[in-house]
């Protein structure tokens, strides 16, 4: 395994998960390809732009001649699918762009790799690909939908998906696994639950409300606060997808979590305790429509199988992540100067 294509490389997620790489594998040459949306952020990657076995291209997924290109031209043996819109609240305003990327461009993906990967492209009947190929779909703990008050998402659960957003990720994966029934590809798909750590866009709830408490500003707590989300540090869903990776068994789904189950408002209470601030800023506001109440991933498949382990305690990864927005106040400003007052404002003003 030498060449990694990377999508959706310059965001949260993507971004850290390239720093491991691209730190870890000297001899394995990354590609990290995004199209630079609102959440894409090249800062993300300054401490490795310079590395020789790392290369930026600003692409859209959903751009098959690109998407060709750059298979030729880097003879990728690797797709790890990050790209997508990823934000719940987004969805409900406006769901079409969660279609065409999420959906669309993982089948461009997907159409690509099996064009250039196939060892005889031409016959519909052939299931043979390039040693050592993959393709690596990460998807979320959304698409199965909400659990009651008991239970825990395991793998074999039917996709109940409610929002525009887990919707199109659920579809993406439907087509992921129906391009390795029919085709044969080599493809895995990882559900993870909601990630925090350094480079979080401060839209989603750790970040915005640790940047809202910081300036004394209201903290938007939906509802009443007590839905529950199963929280992983973003360097333990890194280590994941990399075990995955590399061990992963062709077709399988493996669910990544850490069994670390918070309420919304425990968690704003952690961060106005941290930061020394007061109860009073929290204001509860209108719920989100089709609020998942609780999100739970049993990750026995994983830890047992593949033997992957969580390294962070959440005390820990969340006092490190709060000291890493303190230090980065210039990265947050750079974001929340530009469109995102915009989008603030339409969404809680
Ligand atoms: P993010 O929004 O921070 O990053 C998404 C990246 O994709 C951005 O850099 C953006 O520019 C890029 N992108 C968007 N549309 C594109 C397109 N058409 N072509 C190329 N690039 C495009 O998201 P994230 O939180 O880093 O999530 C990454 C992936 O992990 C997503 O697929 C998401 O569904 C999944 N996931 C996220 C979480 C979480 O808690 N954040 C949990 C589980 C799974
Ligand atoms: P979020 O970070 O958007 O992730 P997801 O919706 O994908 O789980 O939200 C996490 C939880 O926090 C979710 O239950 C919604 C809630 N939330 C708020 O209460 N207020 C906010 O301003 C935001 C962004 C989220």
């Amino acid at each position: 395994m030498k060449r990694i294509l990377v999508t959706g490389g310059a965001g949260f997620i993507g971004s850290n998960f390239v720093r491991h790489m691209v730190t870890k594998y000297p001899d394995y040459t990354m590609i990290n390809i995004d199209a630079l949306t609102y959440a894409g952020n090249l800062e993300n990657l300054k401490a490795i732009k310079n590395n020789s076995n790392y290369l930026f291209v600003k692409a859209d997924i959903r751009d098959r001649v690109k998407m060709d290109e750059i298979f030729s031209g880097h003879d990728v043996d690797v797709v790890v699918n990050f790209a997508a819109e990823s934000h719940v609240d987004r969805s409900i305003v406006e769901p079409e762009v969660f279609l065409t990327t999420n959906i669309l461009g993982t089948q461009v993906l997907l159409d690509t790799a099996k064009k250039h990967w196939s060892v005889c492209p031409n016959d519909k009947y052939c299931r043979e690909y390039k040693p050592g190929v993959k393709y690596l779909q990460i998807s979320t703990d959304e698409v199965y939908g909400a659990l009651g008050k008991t239970g825990m998402f395991v793998e074999t659960m039917p996709l109940l998906p409610n929002s525009p957003y887990s919707a199109a990720k659920a579809s993406a994966d439907l087509i992921v696994r129906a391009y390795h029934e029919t085709f044969g590809i080599p493809v895995n798909i990882t559900r993870c639950s909601n990630n925090y750590g350094p480079f979080q866009f401060p839209e989603k709830l750790i970040p915005l409300m640790i940047n809202n408490c910081l300036k004394e500003k209201d903290l938007p707590v939906y509802g009443d606060g007590m839905q529950v989300r199963d929280w992983l540090h973003v360097a333990d869903h890194c280590t994941a997808i990399d075990i995955v990776l590399h061990t992963g068994v062709d077709g399988e789904i493996y669910n990544i979590g850490g069994n670390n189950e918070k309420t919304n408002i425990d968690i704003v209470k952690l961060i106005i305790q941290t930061l020394g601030k007061s109860e009073t800023l929290i204001k509860y506001v209108r719920d989100r429509p089709g609020h998942d109440r609780r999100y739970a991933i049993d990750n026995t498949k994983i830890t047992t199988q593949l033997g992957w382990v969580p390294a962070y305690t959440f005390k820990q990864g969340m006092k490190e992540t709060i000291e890493w927005y303190l230090s980065q106040a210039d990265w947050v400003e750079n974001i929340v100067s530009g469109d995102y007052m915009e989008y603030y404002d339409k969404m809680y003003v």
